[in-house]
């Protein structure tokens, strides 16, 4: 293959476009894991990524990719034969719920038509029946990256605590969080699951659980086997900076290096970021007379959309014309959306202009297949961004008068 110029648009949604300064960061010589420098920096990052999940309980970081964190979340709370409540929102639900199967656990699963996030009212009326508290856990996915949708969190809690019900709750934030509003301990969340190849715009590597109080209690008394995941060796090793087993060293220092971007830029003011791009790019696909996969307005995703083809045409068919032409990679359609999607992811380090030239190659992309629409995607999106730019300065000329 010749070589192609410029950079690769890795427009999937996750993992995502490392940015230099956390690339910089991870091309340092390794350090001795059990010396004082080490510790400083394991401390720092304990301390600060509570800032990121919002939580005022300890965050346990993984070498790993995001299921081991889901495996860690459910081997350190629960006991063989505990029937946990799991919704379908896609792809990702199901994977964690198959985890749970082969962990020995009973997932009862609530089925949808993944076009939508978990329906509180759904989870409500599952808990107020079970009066024996025989469900331990409630599991939802944040956000779903194989469909673009989005749970609303805070209204699942609500309805958990409609109930009195008193199971976990866990979610899993891996696509969602640094991209998406999400509060750990203002939802009452028990344990967050997250990786490191998203919305923290690191590569991946790294997995977390975030723990509340009631998830450690809950460890005490957990049953099913763990080593490698066990909270307890982490927890007491962390408390001075350091990991019961070799750590993924240069990782840690791009996360330090992702926590201080974050932390610069705003955490509101990532979260609007990507609400406007996601806003942006639903825009264009309508403009290409094309459908957003997520039907329920409320519950779109700011980090990715997923696009549906008129039936009878190959939504790979343009994934494929991007990549050879135009070197972007979008997201396939994951099991029964195969073919029938294609996924714009528009998170982590990712501006107007990366939002104008991922559109551009999708339109282009799509001229080059014989999947029917419009142009005009672009240009839609570009008013809107521009438009948000123009209200943008003028508030901040009214500031300063
Ligand atoms: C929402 C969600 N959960 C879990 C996973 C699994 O994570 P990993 O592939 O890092 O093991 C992914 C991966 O993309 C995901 O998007």
């Amino acid at each position: 293959m010749p070589r192609i110029a410029g950079r690769h648009f890795l427009q999937i949604p996750g993992p995502t476009n490392v940015p230099d300064r956390i690339l910089r960061a991870i091309d340092k010589p390794t350090i001795d894991h059990r010396g004082p420098e080490f510790a400083g920096l394991g401390k720092s990052i304990f301390h600060n990524i509570k800032q990121i999940f919002k939580c005022a309980g300890p965050v346990i970081i993984y070498p790993s990719s995001g299921t081991g964190a889901w495996e860690a979340a459910l081997v350190n709370t629960l006991n063989p034969g505990d029937r946990v409540l799991m919704y379908e929102t896609g792809h990702f639900a199901s994977l964690w719920k198959t985890v749970a199967e082969k962990l020995g656990l009973v997932p009862e699963i609530i089925a949808s038509d993944w076009r939508r996030g978990a329906d509180p009212e759904a989870i409500e009326a599952r808990l107020a029946e079970d009066r024996g508290h025989d469900i331990k856990a409630v599991c939802v996915v944040h956000n779903e990256t194989s469909t673009g949708c989005t749970t609303r969190v805070g209204d699942v809690r609500a309805a958990i605590d409609r109930t009195g019900h008193p199971a976990l709750f866990m979610v899993d934030t891996i696509s969602s969080l640094a991209s998406i509003d999400y509060r750990q301990d203002e939802w009452g969340v028990d344990v967050t699951v997250a990786g490191s190849q998203k919305g923290l715009m690191l590569p991946p590597g790294l997995a977390f659980n975030g723990l509340s109080e009631k998830a450690l209690k809950a460890s005490e008394k957990s049953t099913l086997p763990k080593a490698y995941w066990g909270w307890p060796d982490m927890l007491a090793a962390n408390k001075s900076g350091f990991f019961p087993y070799t750590p993924a060293t240069n990782l840690l220092y791009g996360l330090s290096e992702a926590i201080d971007m974050l932390l610069e830029e705003g955490l509101g003011n990532v979260f609007a970021r990507h609400d406007r791009h996601a806003e942006a790019t639903r825009r264009a696909v309508r403009a290409w007379g094309l459908e957003v996969f997520c039907v329920e307005p409320r519950e779109f995703s700011s980090s990715l959309t997923g696009v549906l083809v008129p039936a009878g045409h190959s939504a790979d068919s343009v994934r494929k014309v991007v990549l050879e032409r135009f070197d972007m990679s979008l997201g396939t359609g994951l099991s029964k959306l195969a073919d029938k999607i294609f996924r714009i992811g528009h998170l982590s380090d990712f501006n107007d202009l990366t939002l104008l030239g991922t559109l551009a190659g999708v339109e282009m992309g799509l001229s080059l297949t014989d999947i029917p629409h419009e142009s005009g995607g672009v240009q839609a999106a570009l008013d809107f961004v521009a438009g948000s730019a123009a209200k943008e300065t003028a508030q901040r000329v009214a500031a300063v008068r």
